[in-house]
């Protein structure tokens, strides 16, 4: 049986999900307004979170709500975080590589979280103490040990978000592994590693709404989470390391000896 708030999430997700998948197969019609370069909202980001807070509203009524398109909603006991769509920019696209995001925080600690691929049909979660999951599967991190087979995702930055350095994080982690993958939504990026998919992640400059149900289910796959540059990760944090545990301090040394 599901956590009750997983079951709640569920159901806001997959209501939502449904707006999404009806207007992914009419991007045409979409409406897309750009925020700076590279940040865009579309006139579905704004349906979907809009459904998301209209179930999630009903059943937490006094909760706190930090939302991307509508901002901060004050309440009060646990905060509820909300990314309507992660990887905006491939659903503009056409790239059926999109999640609908939901996660709880109380006191500062991430207790509950659901990402949402609604055109895939892939639904990972995670509660506190009750394991990451996927479509009712338990879900683990890879057990690759030698960087040479693993695969490591990344967020390539763009825009204003570019920094220099990341050149030479992306030279170095190229040359070690098996590859570099973006794909293009954090979220899903997370969800990967907790699923054994891609044995590490790292990306700078995230928004909390980004990342707060997957590092709960990469903790609860059994990985490792830290910054970038090996400091603790908090709900405070914009830039993150996820690994499967065993590469973590390979991958650690690769992005700070630059
Ligand atoms: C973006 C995606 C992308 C990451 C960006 C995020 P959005 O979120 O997660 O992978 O590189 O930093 O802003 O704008 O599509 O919700
Ligand atoms: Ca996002
Ligand atoms: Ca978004």
């Amino acid at each position: 049986m599901l956590p009750a708030t997983i079951n709640i999430f569920e159901k806001a997700a997959k209501k939502a999900g449904r707006i999404l998948a009806r207007d992914f197969g009419e991007i045409e019609n979409l409406q897309i307004k750009s925020k700076s370069v590279g940040d865009f909202v579309t006139s579905a980001d704004l349906k979907v979170e809009e459904s998301l807070l209209e179930t999630l509203q009903y059943y937490y009524p006094n909760a706190n709500y930090l939302t991307e398109e509508s901002g901060s909603i004050k309440g009060e006991g646990e905060t509820i975080v909300i990314d309507p769509i992660d990887g905006t920019s491939n659903f503009i696209h056409g790239i059926p590589h999109v999640a609908i995001v939901i996660g709880k925080i109380v006191n500062d600690e991430i207790t509950d979280g659901v990402i949402f691929n609604p055109i895939l049909n892939e639904f990972y979660w995670a509660s506190k103490g009750k394991g990451a999951w996927c479509n009712n599967k338990r879900i683990r991190v890879s057990k690759r040990q030698y960087l040479t087979d693993c695969l490591i995702g990344t967020g390539a930055p763009f825009g204003k978000r570019i920094y220099s350095n990341y050149y030479k994080e992306l030279e170095n982690i190229s040359r070690l592994t098996a590859g570099v993958r973006r794909f293009g939504a954090a979220s899903l990026d997370l969800a990967y590693v907790s699923s054994g998919k891609i044995d590490g992640f790292w990306e700078k400059d995230l928004n909390l709404w980004d990342v707060c149900s997957g590092v709960l289910l990469v903790k609860e796959a059994g990985g490792r989470i830290s910054e970038s540059d090996g400091n603790n990760w908090t709900t405070k944090s914009r830039d993150i390391l996820v690994s499967n545990t065993l590469v973590h301090q390979k991958l650690l040394e690769n992005l700070t000896l630059l």
